[in-house]
């Protein structure tokens, strides 16, 4: 049988669960799957195309043989199985954050950038989940009319956090709503019925690193140093799908109809746009589904050239296992 040797590092996590999900879906050529995860994992069983794998542990001999590896296990895994990998000729997609800075491993969004992908050095890093689908959107406006700034809130969903995160916001509003004492674990406050702002740790500039990380990765993927980026990243009790609302000024004027027309034509961007019947991208709606929604497409009238946006994008597919696969059949 043709194809490639593709190992999952954290195949049992949400995204790792996702990655083989996406594989199947889009018919990746697997001659070979490994299945990594932890000690607790081990033998553990999963499905994947109607056969039964096996989990194996993660070691620093996994990788022979390997052709291509998706990492997803956090980044100190990452840190310290992707040069193994590498260096034993995997080519690795890695979702961690451990290498996105890094000046010789490239950052990597298909519809953005993927020309990128041509210099890596066998590691390619997958960016964060918010970053990704805000470039989607930004790069067609962007071609259009060079962008001086970008404010950017989010309403991110605790699938971003990983599986327990999920259990978490189930567990809580079960024992809010049948008026049972609540567990916290996961994150710092209850996330049932409540609004953290507050996701990654916080840096001494008072921003949180995931605050940072859209800056610094959306100037990356951009390839654009001067665009100014500020966000404000905020946790929400939704399971997934992330929403942003984006505020962007450029040099040229876009009016919101040319912005319309040039979204129209992006490619993995669905435009929903139609207020007067109550018709704008929501979490809901995205989960399950591979496109950067955007929606509330209007003129910011406080500035000369400025919009506003409202997006939305399943994080575990767009925002990490897709955009993997993606990666993946670009190799
Ligand atoms: P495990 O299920 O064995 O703990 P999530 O982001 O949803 O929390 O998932 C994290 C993924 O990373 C899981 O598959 C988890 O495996 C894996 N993982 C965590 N720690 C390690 C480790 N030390 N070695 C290998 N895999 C790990």
């Amino acid at each position: 049988m043709s194809g490639y040797d593709v190992a999952v590092v954290g195949a049992t996590g949400a995204v790792g669960r996702k990655m083989l999900q996406v594989l199947e879906e889009r018919d990746f050529p697997v001659k070979k799957i490994k299945l990594l995860a932890s000690e607790r994992s081990r033998g553990r069983e999963l499905i994947f195309n109607d056969e039964i794998v096996k989990v194996e542990v993660l070691k620093t001999t996994s990788f022979k043989g390997i052709d291509i590896a998706l990492f997803s296990a956090g980044g100190a895994r990452s840190k310290k199985f992707a040069p193994i990998a590498a260096k034993s000729g995997t080519v690795v997609i890695d979702n961690s954050s451990a290498w996105r800075q890094d000046k010789k491993v490239p950052l990597v969004v298909p519809e953005v950038n993927a020309e990128d992908i041509e210099w890596h050095n066998g590691i390619i890093a997958n960016p964060n989940c918010s970053t990704i689908q805000l470039v989607v959107v930004l790069k067609p406006l962007y071609d259009f009319s060079k962008i001086k700034r970008v404010v950017v809130s989010t309403y991110q969903s605790v699938s971003g956090t990983g599986r327990d995160a999920m259990e978490e916001l189930y567990n809580q509003t079960k024992a809010l709503l049948s008026g049972e004492k609540i567990e916290t674990d996961v994150y710092p406050h209850q996330i049932a019925f409540n609004v953290l702002p507050h996701i990654d740790s916080f840096m001494d500039n008072a921003y949180t690193r995931e605050e940072m990380k859209m800056v610094w990765e959306t100037r990356k993927i951009l390839h654009d140093d001067e665009i100014g980026v500020t966000a404000t990243c905020i946790r929400v009790p939704v399971f997934i799908s992330h929403s942003e609302a984006v505020n962007i000024e450029t040099r040229k004027e876009i009016t919101p109809n040319k912005a319309r027309a040039i979204l129209k034509k992006a490619p993995g961007v669905v435009i929903i746009d139609d207020p007067e019947e109550s018709a704008y991208p929501m979490p809901i709606m995205a989960a399950g589904d591979d496109a950067s929604f955007v929606g509330r497409i209007r003129k910011d009238e406080s500035i000369k050239n400025g919009l506003n946006l409202w997006v939305v994008s399943d994080n575990l597919r767009k925002g990490a296992a897709t955009n993997a696969v993606q990666i993946a059949e670009l190799l």
